[in-house]
């Protein structure tokens, strides 16, 4: 009986009208029956989302019974007290649209009402109706002049309408520490509000505090406000938010409410957690930077790539699998790079017909080389052409410009020689010289240079034939030694050599004028530029010398001059008269010897060592066969005495046979 009379009590009091005493506490809001709209949700972790980020739109989370604020007798509003827990997460940082408030109303609905700064409370016809008897404190991050926001971040006071009675810039004074602070409603932190209504000093204040500080006993701001006509006797309690274009998640993770009395503590620690908030912000981070940081990053990987790319194509060489027994001849271009610094134009020493010639130091011997830069554009015949570089690399004998080794590119390669400190003779001899070298020096750089050449046709195993001699490929070592140089290419020009042969290389004024004729390049065809280099030196003309009435050639002037019984007449004058008529005799009477049309006539390389360490005399051109009157180097097929014409080259008298010589390079024929 008794249980029966318990449960129809119980039915009772649940089906009479709620009227609540109002008090209650929620530590997150899993287990709260509280009557939502709009944008409003639970999280899965209890949290009250009063919005997400969608663009206005509005929300309302209340309290589901209506709470008895008056007393019907005397119409007084009671004191009520309450504390919640909120965070305002925007999505761009310091970006807040709007806020929310705590609000107290009549209804939970709100037809009509706008979005943004209109919290979802009211709209433009509404706004400030005292029959609304709404009271709200909002938490506003938007500065809005229509309703004299005092700034973007502040709490107010509104009775009815937005325009706040009172606000306040977000803050708090610390309890025993002097000084109000700032706080920053978009900071994305938990904090938390209070709100308290002394009923019979009919004063509100409000409070703000960062989480995990206590309630400073100063609050943000208190006001005298008479909420007897603005209340009607029973209210909802809750939240109300809205978004605006800025979008911002508002949160509140623990509310507690009390009529008559104090609102219960929240216990922090009981608090459900906000979705990370450093991931959060983090997130924030990455959707805006992320873009700029994965483009940065792009840009430097391509950047460095390109670099990388380009440094390695800067040194690429051409290395094929037959140069392996080469290797020890083989440099490394980043080493001639390094060494020559860049290749740049203060480290060059000379151009010739076939390419730049660079000075430079190798990085680890510290040895002085000069390098010189050929470009070919075929590979053919480059294997033939190593073989025989590094075989003549073997070469060793101090009056020939040791080759040290080689190097090769794509299109090109380089040639890797000893630096001869004084460069080469050409140098000492023409134009008006600075320096000009004493008869004993040029002596002494002949008898050199016929060393070397009797070297290369009977010193070694095989018979090297020059090919290119004349004084700029006569270098000057550090004690003023003649020695003979880049006959590595000369011996690469062998291939083009054979009875089929049509090219020809050589310089003008050397040729002997069967090579001119049959392409053959011979001991005898060294002998030949030899003999005009010898006359070349003693002279110090060049063997042609284009001048505007007649050209000079200096064969057939020497001999003019032995001709007329004075042969010295025909020497250098810069030699002034430190000489010995004797020498200088027999030099320029070997020069017209080996110059003679008939190779046959012409001496030895072997012959002509001997005749210039006096162990062989030179005879009287007479009994040579040679006479006065008989011109014997005039008779060359080309270039004679009569006709100047140099059918094989133009008349570019002094001009290499570059394309001759590529075209040798490369191994066509
Ligand atoms: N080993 C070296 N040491 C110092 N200087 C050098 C060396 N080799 C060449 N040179 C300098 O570089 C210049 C150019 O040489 P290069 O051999 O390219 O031209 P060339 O001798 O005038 O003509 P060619 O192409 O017929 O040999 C030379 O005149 C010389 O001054
Ligand atoms: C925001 O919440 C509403 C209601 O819960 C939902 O329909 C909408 O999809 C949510 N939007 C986003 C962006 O989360
Ligand atoms: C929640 O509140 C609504 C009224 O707002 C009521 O109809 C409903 O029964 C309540 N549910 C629970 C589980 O208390
Ligand atoms: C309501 O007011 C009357 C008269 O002023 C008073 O006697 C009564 O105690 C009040 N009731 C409450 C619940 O405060
Ligand atoms: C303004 O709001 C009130 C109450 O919420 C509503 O009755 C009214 O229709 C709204 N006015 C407009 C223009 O939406
Ligand atoms: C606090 O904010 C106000 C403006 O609202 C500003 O003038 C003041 O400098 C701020 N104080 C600090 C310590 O940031
Ligand atoms: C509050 O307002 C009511 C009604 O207007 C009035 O009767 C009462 O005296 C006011 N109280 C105070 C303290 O001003
Ligand atoms: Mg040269």
């Amino acid at each position: 009986m008794l249980f029966v009379i318990a449960l129809a009590v119980s039915l009772l009091v649940n089906t009479a009208p709620t009227h609540e005493t109002g008090d209650f506490t929620y530590h997150g809001f899993r287990s709260a029956n509280l009557s939502l709209d709009g944008l409003a949700a639970l999280t899965g972790n209890g949290l009250l989302r009063l919005t997400n980020e969608t663009e206005q739109k509005v929300s309302h989370a209340f309290y589901p019974n209506p709470i008895t604020f008056k007393n019907s007798s005397s119409g007084a509003v009671y004191s009520f007290s309450t504390t919640f827990v909120f965070a305002i997460i925007p999505a761009y940082p310091r970006m807040g649209s709007p806020g929310f408030t705590f609000v107290i109303t009549p209804r939970r609905e709100f037809p009509g009402a706008l979005p943004g700064h209109f919290f979802g409370l009211f709209n433009k016809t509404n706004d400030g109706n005292p029959t609304n008897h709404i009271l709200a404190v909002e938490f506003d991050t938007i500065l809005n002049n229509e309703v004299y926001d005092i700034n973007d971040n502040h709490v107010g006071i509104d009775v009815n309408g937005l325009v706040s009675v009172k606000s306040f810039p977000a803050g708090y004074t610390e309890n025993n520490i002097p000084g109000f602070k700032n706080l920053s409603l978009v900071s994305g932190k938990a904090m938390q509000g209070w709100v308290d209504y002394d009923g019979v000093q009919k004063q509100i204040r409000v409070t703000l505090a960062p989480i995990n500080v206590d309630k400073p006993t100063t609050p943000l701001f208190s006001l005298s406000l008479n909420l007897s006509q603005i209340f009607k006797e029973t209210m909802y309690v809750g939240f109300s938010s809205s978004t605006g274009t800025f979008l911002t998640t508002h949160y509140i993770l623990g509310w507690s409410f009390k009529v008559n009395g104090q609102a219960h503590r929240l216990d922090l620690s009981q608090l459900p957690r906000l979705p990370h908030m450093k991931k959060k912000q983090k997130s924030i981070l990455l959707t805006t930077g992320l873009p700029f940081i994965c483009l940065f990053f792009l840009s430097t990987l391509v950047f460095a790539m390109v670099y990388a790319i380009r440094k390695r194509r800067k040194f690429t060489e051409v290395l094929e699998d037959w140069e392996r027994d080469y290797s020890p001849h083989r440099f490394k271009y980043k080493d001639l790079y390094v060494a020559t610094k860049g290749f740049r134009d203060q480290e060059l020493l000379g151009a010739g017909g076939f390419g730049r010639v660079y000075k430079g130091v190798l990085p680890t011997s510290k040895t002085e080389i000069a390098v010189k830069r050929i470009s070919h554009e075929s590979r053919q015949g480059m294997r033939q052409f190593i073989a025989e570089i590094v075989s003549i690399g073997r070469l060793r004998h101090r009056n020939i410009v040791t080759l040290l080794g080689y190097c090769r590119r794509k299109g090109e390669l380089l040639l890797v020689y000893d630096y001869m400190p004084n460069g080469s003779l050409d140098k000492y001899l023409y134009n008006q010289p600075k320096v000009t070298l004493s008869w004993s020096q040029r002596f002494r750089v002949i008898k050199g240079v016929a060393y070397g050449l009797y070297y290369l046709h009977e010193g070694w195993e095989q018979v090297v034939i020059h090919r290119d001699i004349k004084a700029s490929n006569i270098l000057l070592d550090s004690e003023l030694n003649g020695r003979l140089g880049d006959f590595g290419l000369a011996k690469l020009y062998d291939h083009g050599t054979g009875p089929q042969s049509t090219h020809v290389v050589g310089t003008l004024g050397y040729m002997a004028p069967e090579y001119t004729l049959t392409a053959r390049a011979t001991a005898s065809t060294d002998v030949y530029a030899f003999g005009t280099f010898l006359l070349e030196v003693t002279c110090g003309r060049r063997p042609i010398e284009v001048q505007e009435e007649d050209d000079v050639i200096l064969v057939e002037w020497v001999f003019s001059c032995w001709d007329k019984g004075d042969i010295l007449e025909a020497r250098d004058p810069n030699l002034g008269t430190d000489f010995l008529a004797k020498e200088v005799e027999l030099v320029l009477q070997l020069g017209l010897l080996c110059s003679q049309s008939q190779p046959t006539a012409r001496p030895s390389m072997r012959q002509v060592v001997q005749y210039l360490e006096g162990d062989l005399a030179l005879e009287e051109f007479s009994s040579l066969g040679i006479s006065r009157s008989g011109f014997p180097f005039a008779c060359h097929e080309g270039f004679g005495t009569s006709g100047r014409s140099y059918p094989f080259y133009g008349d570019n008298a002094f001009s290499h046979m570059s394309s001759v010589a590529n075209s040798l390079l490369s191994g066509g024929r």
